[in-house]
């Protein structure tokens, strides 16, 4: 039985990526609602109905367990999916938890980038209400980005620009950890490491929720031979040029962060 993993696009691919290297023999099936990508600029009763229709989609196949590689999607509608299927279900979060741990060791502030949506839910506030003891998280909603990876904008000049802009007038040497809490962020890592100061750590969810996988399935195997299952791609629009994009992406990401 395969293992799903489900986005609104490509930035899964990011998790699947963790999962790849983790769980070298298991076969995935990747899911893609292409049909609705983005959802983060969507409102919480559009999302959940989008996670709903393409989940059902999903578990028409044989698989043992689901990974909703989606900020977005976790935050809206996790908890529904988990009282419906009966097969583990993992979802993201974003690592504000271990990012205020590091900043308090350091002196230093946290500053989170994730889609509105994700922003605006109680998932996300409840998580910093509880862990944030000493205020000292911040957020900024970075839509475009999630644009500029669904169209592959990989270009450094241009990347760098957006960053720019988004981050004048912010004293960035008063944090100490950037979160990614969306999945198609960490395809941005690089670029943003050489944009914000060198002591800055930048931290995504994609180890966490593999760690999480491999306990429930009760499976792990790091492989030194590389991957050797097999990938099916779907997508909500079957658009055959979406398919071959997740291919390139996923290959973008496998030449840029190979370990
Ligand atoms: C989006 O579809 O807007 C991004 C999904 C995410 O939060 O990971």
């Amino acid at each position: 039985m395969r293992i799903a993993f489900f986005d609104s696009g490509i930035g899964g691919l990011t998790v699947l990526t963790e999962a790849m290297k983790r769980l070298p023999k298991e076969d995935f099936l990747y899911f893609a609602d292409t049909l609705h990508v983005p959802y983060g600029t969507k409102t919480l009763p559009e999302v959940k109905r989008y996670v709903q229709e393409s989940v059902s989609v999903i578990m028409q196949n044989d698989i043992k367990a689901l990974v909703v590689a989606c900020n977005t999607a976790t935050s809206a509608a996790i908890e529904e999916l988990r009282r419906m299927y009966p097969i583990p279900i993992i979802g993201m979060e974003p690592a504000v938890k271990p990012a205020v741990k590091r900043s308090q060791a350091a002196g230093k502030r946290v500053l989170v980038f994730a889609t509105s949506l994700t922003l605006s839910l109680s998932k996300y506030t409840d998580l910093v209400a509880r862990v944030d003891d000493h205020k000292v998280v911040d957020s900024m909603p970075l839509p475009e980005l999630v644009q500029y990876c669904e169209q592959l904008q990989f270009d450094r000049e241009e990347i760098e620009r957006y960053f720019s802009r988004k981050l004048s007038g912010i004293d960035l040497g008063q944090y100490s950890t950037i979160v990614l809490g969306c999945t198609h962020f960490p395809y941005y890592k690089r670029i943003l490491q050489q944009i914000v100061p060198p002591h800055i750590e930048l931290i995504d969810g994609s180890h966490g929720t593999v760690e999480r996988l491999c306990t429930l399935i009760g499976s792990s195997s790091l492989s030194t031979q590389g991957y050797m299952g097999q990938i099916e791609f779907r997508c909500s629009d079957e658009n055959p040029a979406y398919l071959d994009k997740m291919a390139r992406a996923l290959d973008y990401l496998q030449t840029q962060y190979a370990r």
